[in-house]
C-alpha cells in the first residue's frame, strides 16, 4: 500500500492531465444539418436494405483477434488522459472500488484508472489473448502505476460469453452481496492462461463490480447483439454501480469516410480488416441502456475539433458520453 503523499501527487497529476481536455468545440445539431444537406453523404442516411447483406461476415471478435495479431507493437496504446475529467466518479469513489474495463485493448483506459488511486482494483477483459498480453506488459511497465494485487486480466468474448462466476456468483447476485475481500496474485502474463483471481477458501466471488467502463468497445460489436452484450455486463454490476460509457457518435468524421460498400447496417460499417464500427445517436444509446434497466445520469455528444498535424486540416470528431446507474433495488 502506498503512502498518502504518493497517492495525492498521483491524483493531482491525473487531474492536471485531464484538465487539458475540451469537449464542446461545436454544436452537434449544426454538424447534423450540414451533413444531412450534403448530397455526397446521402448514402449514410438511407435505411439499410435488409437484402443488401449477401453473405454473413465473419464474427467481429475474430476480426479483432486478427487485428491484434497483426499489431503487436503496442502503437495503439494511447493513455486516455481525459478519462478522469470526464468520469470524476472514478476519482471520488471509495478506495476499495472495483472497476471492470470491457474490451481493454492495450490498456489505454486501464492506466489512468490504476494511476488515480492506489487501492482500486481493475479487472480488464478482451477477446484477444495478444492484446491482453500487450496490455499486461504496458500497464505493468508504466511509471507511477502499481499493479500488485489490483490488476487482473482475463480472456472473454463479451458478445457471446457470460462473465465468470468469480466476479459475481449467482447466489451473491441474488442476495445483493456486500464487498468480499479479495486476494490477487501478482500480475504476469501466465495469469491470462489460468484463473486470474485466487479467492480464499471462504470466498465464492469478488462480490460484484462498482464501475464498468465501456470505452469504444460497444461500437465494435454488431448492433443486433449489443442488447445481450450489455445485459451480460450489467449482470456483474452491483446494485447502485455505474456504467461509464464513451463511444463513436453519429456523423463523426470517421463515419463520413466510410464508402457505400462498407455499410453493413444502418449507421453500421465494416472496415477492410473485418472489424465493425457503429455510430451512436443519443437516442440509440438511451434505448439500449434503458432496455438493460439502467438509469441515465448523464448523456451528451462531445464535439471536438482536432487538427491534423501533417496537413493542418480540421477534423470534426463526435463522441457520445454517458453515465448510467443500476438501480439500488435491482
Ligand atoms: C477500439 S478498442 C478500445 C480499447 C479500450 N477500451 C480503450 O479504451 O482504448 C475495442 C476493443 O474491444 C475489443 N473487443 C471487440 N469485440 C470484443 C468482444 N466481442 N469481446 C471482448 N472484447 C472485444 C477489441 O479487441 C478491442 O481491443
Amino acid at each position: 500500500m502506498e503512502g498518502g503523499g504518493q497517492r495525492d501527487s498521483g491524483k493531482r497529476a491525473a487531474e492536471a492531465e485531464a484538465e487539458e481536455y475540451h469537449c464542446h468545440d461545436f454544436e452537434w445539431e449544426d454538424l447534423r444539418a450540414e451533413v444531412e444537406a450534403n448530397p455526397a453523404f446521402s448514402y449514410h442516411l438511407t435505411p439499410f436494405p435488409t437484402t443488401a447483406a449477401t453473405s454473413q461476415p465473419p464474427p467481429s471478435s475474430e476480426a479483432w483477434r486478427s487485428f491484434h495479431r497483426r499489431h503487436t507493437s503496442g502503437k495503439f496504446f494511447k493513455e486516455r488522459r481525459y478519462l478522469l475529467k470526464e468520469f470524476p466518479e472514478l476519482l471520488n469513489s471509495k478506495d476499495s472500488a472495483k472497476v471492470l474495463e470491457v474490451g481493454c485493448g492495450n490498456g489505454s483506459t486501464v492506466v489512468p484508472i490504476l494511476r488515480s488511486s492506489p487501492s482500486m482494483t481493475v479487472y480488464a477483459c478482451d477477446c484477444s489473448k495478444e492484446t491482453l498480453e500487450k496490455a499486461n506488459e504496458i500497464v505493468c511497465n508504466t511509471k507511477g502505476v502499481h499493479v500488485k494485487d489490483r490488476f487482473c486480466l482475463f480472456l472473454l468474448d463479451v458478445s457471446k460469453e457470460t462473465f465468470p462466476d468469480w466476479l459475481f456468483c449467482k447466489s451473491c447476485r441474488n442476495s445483493c452481496a456486500n464487498d468480499v475481500d479479495l486476494v490477487l496474485g501478482s500480475s504476469n502474463s501466465s495469469m491470462i492462461e489460468k484463473l486470474p483471481v485466487f479467492l480464499r477458501d471462504d470466498q465464492c466471488c469478488v462480490g460484484g463490480i462498482d464501475f464498468i467502463t465501456m470505452i469504444f468497445t460497444l461500437s465494435a460489436i454488431p448492433f443486433d447483439i449489443m442488447p445481450a452484450t450489455l445485459e451480460r455486463c450489467v449482470s456483474v454490476l452491483k446494485p447502485g454501480g455505474l456504467v461509464l460509457f464513451r463511444d463513436y457518435g453519429l456523423y463523426d468524421m470517421t463515419m463520413l469516410r466510410f464508402l457505400p460498400h462498407q455499410r453493413v447496417g444502418f449507421r453500421e460499417y465494416m472496415r477492410s480488416d473485418g472489424t465493425f464500427s457503429y455510430f451512436f445517436t443519443l437516442d440509440a444509446v438511451r434505448e439500449l441502456f434503458r432496455a438493460s434497466v439502467l438509469v441515465e445520469l448523464n448523456l451528451e455528444y462531445c464535439c471536438v475539433i482536432s487538427v491534423n498535424r501533417k496537413n493542418g486540416k480540421k477534423m470534426q470528431r463526435v463522441w457520445v458520453h454517458g453515465k448510467f446507474q443500476k438501480p439500488k433495488s435491482c
